[in-house]
């Protein structure tokens, strides 16, 4: 139990560095939170114009969440990896350096699905780019990658995996209440839009 508790610490470390604020500063595009949503994610980087920092960000937010699984799987104790790569995505969310105001979630929720459970990991993307292809907007896309993943993981015969995949998608849908106002009020941007100030 200690070296599983010790495997989340990390887990959450890895998982609290935000790409998307880091890429931003370095190449000078300004502050990420006072561009569009507010967000950290790779979404919200694609509103500054710059499609090769959105793309970092994406793979970044999504690797760390990879990296915590593997790592903890290869070199920690049975049953670390899920809790390593849950600890990387609350920490992506609730990040200590950013008095816990951080991201969504979504691409480090797809890093660590794809680590877990890597065909379960690639039908949650393709539900994402299914439902983004349909409707343009980015968070219908995580919003329904979410709700799928235990669908997939219950055909996959992944219910080892159930709970965690639960505890996932509880949190990315608590992190896009904004989104899901804006979406009932019509107001949702699509890819590369900027949303509304608030009312
Ligand atoms: O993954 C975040 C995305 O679903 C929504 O981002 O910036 O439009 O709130 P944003």
């Amino acid at each position: 139990a200690l070296a599983i508790l010790i495997w989340s610490v990390l887990g959450y470390l890895v998982g609290s560095v935000p790409f998307g604020i880091v890429i931003t500063r370095t190449l000078g595009l300004g502050d990420l939170r006072k561009v569009g949503s507010g967000n950290i994610g790779a979404t919200n980087v694609l509103r500054t114009g710059h499609k090769g920092a959105a793309a970092a960000t994406l793979l970044l937010d999504g690797a760390k969440g990879a990296a915590a699984v593997l790592l903890a799987r290869w070199l920690g104790p049975e049953g670390a990896a899920q809790w390593a790569g849950l600890a990387a995505f609350v920490g992506h969310c609730y990040p200590a350096w950013l008095r816990f105001k951080g991201g969504k979630g979504v691409a480090t929720y797809l890093g660590v699905v794809l680590a877990l459970a890597w065909p379960v990991g690639l039908l949650c993307c393709a539900t994402w780019a299914f439902a983004v292809a349909v409707t343009r907007i980015s968070s219908v896309g995580a919003l329904t990658a979410a709700a799928s993943t235990i669908i997939w993981m219950f055909f996959m015969g992944r219910f080892d995996l159930m709970v965690i995949g639960t505890l996932l998608t509880a949190v990315i849908y608590l992190r896009h209440k904004d989104n899901l106002a804006r979406l009932r009020a019509g107001t949702e941007p699509r890819i590369g839009r900027t949303p509304p100030p608030p009312p």
